[in-house]
């Protein structure tokens, strides 16, 4: 199947999971395991939530994730490629980790990594963060896939003034 079709059927199948699911917690979990599970490349999946809690530094902590197990559960905001993309509220894209002096070490097999930022009404709220054992993994086909599912989620998430 041509690699646009593939992309067009794990979208569909995305869609009918986020209207399946009963919370953004189910959600994420649905994606992280489509996407490990059809794209080959796509070898550590997971999701990184924002905590902000009074008198405390905003924290990106782990959520649902597909792969091994990483020593970063909970990184602050001015860390590695995570904290870049959910600061800056922009994509980030590395083709060759080796080279970013951003880049905190998850597995030595990582080569190049996607990290897209969820946003709940124009707020980041965490995001996305793909890594790959192959270089350059992530082309443009590959950002509008993850950046669709940050989408999905971020309609499902409450607004931060409405969390309880
Ligand atoms: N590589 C990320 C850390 C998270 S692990 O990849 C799961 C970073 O540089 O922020």
């Amino acid at each position: 199947m041509p690699a646009a079709s593939k992309a067009k059927d794990l979208k569909t199948e995305l869609a009918e999971s986020a209207a399946k699911a009963r919370s953004a917690h189910e959600l994420m979990s649905e994606i992280v395991r489509l996407l490990q599970e059809r794209m080959l490349k796509y070898n550590w999946v997971g999701f990184y939530m924002l905590e902000n809690l009074p008198g405390q530094p905003p924290m990106l902590v782990l959520g649902p994730f597909q792969g091994a197990m990483t020593p970063h559960t909970r990184i602050p905001l001015h860390q590695g490629i995570c904290g870049a993309a959910a600061s800056t509220g922009k994509t980030v894209v590395v083709d060759d980790v080796n080279k970013d002096p951003r880049y905190l070490a998850c597995s030595l097999e990582t080569k190049s990594e996607i990290v897209v930022p969820i946003f709940v009404r124009g707020k980041v709220a965490g995001e996305l963060d793909i890594d790959s054992h192959f270089p350059a993994a992530f082309k443009e086909d590959d950002r509008e896939l993850v950046e669709y599912c940050a989408n999905l989620v971020g309609q499902r998430l409450p607004a931060i003034a409405d969390r309880k």
